[in-house]
């Protein structure tokens, strides 16, 4: 399929599901939406979808599931107070391709996650080696690799996409443990701290590879009962910060980032960080 035809064909797919539609409507009509920003993720998506030659039923059937086992999820934890996963420890995961799918659809349905798109192309500056752990389907990759000279990117299930997507990206499929002699001057970690039993753990490993005036960004998450998610980021963030600063970091932003239902409220947020070094330059 010729690349001017890839945005076409998401718009479509969401033009024929009257929930998709009526979301990316809100999504438009949103105070952080870009029309360019907007764009780009559709593009993106389309290359995903056109790379994996998946179907309509196929990309709505895995939003759909994910947005049905989700409205369970958020009434358990309304009820129980506990994420999926500590309900049931084997609960099933879905495959790589639907999980891409779900994350590169929620950009475009969700304004919570579009917003989060956007402050990592407002918070990036030109750098010399950038370091991605938890990449996914590779959208930030997407969105920052015409500033970085050098990418490396981990995750624990490397979608074969992101290879052709990015052929100058060194991807590692394995866990992140901060070894190594590698600096990188910017590190994200976007919605991947809480899939983790131990977050400050990882926190410490980036520490250790970070160049001394480096720039980290962070997402954390708070109440957000997704089937892979084991750590809830308390509201307040106090003792969290307290941890940064005692690890030397230190903010030099944030900001929080509401999620609207439709139909609850279980005061579900993402707050998005950029940590630098305590007693380096702040830029
Ligand atoms: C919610 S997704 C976020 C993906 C991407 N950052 C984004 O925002 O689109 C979390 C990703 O982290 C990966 N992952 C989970 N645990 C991991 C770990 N310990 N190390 C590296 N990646 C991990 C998953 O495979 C998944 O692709």
């Amino acid at each position: 399929m010729p690349p001017a035809k890839h945005p076409q064909a998401i718009q479509e797919i969401i033009r024929d599901n009257r929930l998709f539609e009526l979301l990316h409507e809100g999504l438009k009509a949103s105070d952080p939406c870009d029309p360019a920003l907007l764009d780009r993720l559709l593009q993106y998506t389309n290359a995903y979808i056109t790379y994996h030659a998946l179907g309509p039923e196929q990309v709505t059937g895995y939003y759909r599931d994910y947005i049905k086992e989700y409205n369970r999820d958020v009434k358990a934890f309304m009820r129980e107070g506990e994420y999926p996963l500590e309900r049931d420890p084997q609960r099933e995961m879905p495959g790589r391709q639907a999980y891409s799918i779900i994350l590169l659809l929620s950009t475009l349905l969700t304004a919570h996650r579009f917003r989060i798109m956007q402050l990592i192309c407002e918070q990036t500056e030109a750098m010399e080696h950038g370091l991605f752990i938890g990449c996914g389907p590779g959208i930030e990759i997407e969105l920052v690799k015409g500033k970085a000279q050098g990418l490396t990117a981990y995750d624990l299930d490397i979608d074969p996409f992101l290879s052709h997507a990015h052929p100058s990206v060194d991807f590692r499929n394995t866990f992140f443990d901060g070894s190594g002699e590698t600096r990188y001057d910017t590190i994200y970690l976007i919605e991947i701290l809480e899939h983790l039993s131990d977050p400050l753990a990882l926190l410490e490993s980036c520490k250790k590879v970070l160049a001394p005036n480096g720039r980290l960004h962070l997402t954390t998450a708070t109440n957000l009962p997704q089937f892979d998610h084991r750590y809830n980021f308390e509201p307040s963030h106090e003792a969290f910060e307290a941890q940064l600063g005692g690890m030397g970091f230190e903010t030099r932003f944030k900001e929080d980032i509401e999620h609207a239902y439709m139909t609850t409220d279980i005061e579900a947020r993402n707050r998005y960080y950029v940590l630098g070094s305590s007693g380096s330059c702040a830029d």
